[in-house]
């Protein structure tokens, strides 16, 4: 059967971008494959330091992937750092990344520039780990957002040069993966750019946030001074609005606005208005789950639990297996 992986970093709580471009693949994905769903603590470590604050993201992550619809049950949901082996993988996986493959990633280009206080290996080698994540389970769909369509590249690269190296088909090569057949990037409320944790205040509409701040940070969103003539290009503010609404509105509504923009009658007000509606009917049932979740603390011990001791099974064996083609099995059998 193929097997499905995917992890989000505990750096804060979620976002729209993370549920469209991520979440929500990974709830239908569970019925159909064997899934393993994690929370990236230990790429979280490359760039947020404070222990706890980790250990809230952690939690908080967790409680919302159970909120959106993960279940322990179908899937194996863990902490990255309580399955040992993705480590140990990362180390052998090291040994076939190139240091100029990995200076010239996009997104350590983009950390490095973020962080110049704090350049460190973990970043530099983030998209070994990543991949090490992937392979540990032989996954061969990996459902994230499109802003990690260059990780999953390289995942295969390193997946392609071990099998090549060691004369093996050994790992299967992941694929990125959205149940639309495209991988989706959210927009941001701010006009440009893709919505994100680290972005500017009010640019992301969290899954905690409450309906008065959903309306507010939509009401505050970035538009123009409305179109000039019949039937105009939407700007990239105007195009972001109309994406968002595409994720939680239905297509009547989006046909509606769309026509009021082409024959210039729109009026933002009302647009946003209809948005902030939409977006907290499809929200506040998730908050809902949440607020029941955060105290249970049982429950969710329970499922880490479950989930690390599936993972680690899945795991051990391709170690083994790893280790095995590298000439690291014991000598003394
Ligand atoms: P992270 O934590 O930044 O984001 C988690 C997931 O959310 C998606 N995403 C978005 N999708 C669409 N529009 C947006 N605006 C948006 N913002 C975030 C991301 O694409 C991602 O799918 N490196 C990963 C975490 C990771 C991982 C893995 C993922 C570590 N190991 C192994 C898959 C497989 C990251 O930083 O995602």
């Amino acid at each position: 059967m193929e097997k499905v992986l995917s992890g989000i970093r505990s750096t804060g709580q979620l976002h729209l971008g993370n549920y469209f471009g991520a979440v929500r693949n990974f709830v239908q994905l569970q019925h159909e494959k064997e899934c393993y769903f994690f929370i990236a603590n230990l790429h979280a470590l490359t760039t947020h330091t404070d222990p706890q604050l980790l250990q809230k993201s952690v939690k908080d992550v967790l409680v919302e992937y159970i909120a959106c619809g993960l279940n322990p049950d179908l899937s194996a949901i863990y902490i990255q750092s309580d399955v040992p082996e993705i480590t140990e993988l990362y180390t052998l996986l090291n040994m076939l990344a190139y240091k100029g493959e990995l200076e010239k990633t996009a997104s350590f280009k983009e950390k490095i520039k973020k962080h110049q206080e704090n350049i460190n290996a973990g970043l530099l080698t983030y998209p070994v780990l990543m991949a090490a994540d992937i392979l540990i389970h032989r996954a061969h769909k990996v459902p994230v957002g499109k802003d990690q369509e260059q990780h999953l590249e390289m995942a295969r690269n390193f997946a392609v040069r071990f099998n090549h190296r060691y004369g093996t088909d050994f790992f299967p090569e992941p694929y990125a993966y959205n149940f639309t057949g495209k991988l989706v990037k959210v927009p941001g409320l701010d006009g440009n750019g893709k919505m994100g944790k680290s972005e500017g205040e009010g640019n992301a509409i969290y899954l905690r946030d409450s309906d008065q701040l959903i309306t507010k940070k939509i009401r505050k969103a970035k538009t123009d001074s409305g179109p000039q003539h019949e039937n105009s290009k939407k700007p990239e503010e105007i195009k972001n609005i109309f994406s968002l609404m595409e994720l939680v509105s239905t297509p009547d509504t989006i046909q509606y606005f769309d026509e009021t923009w082409n024959n210039c009658s729109i009026r933002y007000g009302d647009l946003k208005k209809q948005l902030a509606t939409d977006m907290i009917q499809f929200i506040s049932p998730i908050r809902e789950k949440i607020v029941d979740l955060d105290s249970d603390e049982n429950t969710l011990k329970k499922i880490a639990q479950q989930g690390a001791e599936k993972a680690r099974i899945s795991a051990k064996a391709t170690l083994d297996g790893v280790k095995d083609l590298m000439g690291l099995k014991s000598i003394w059998k």
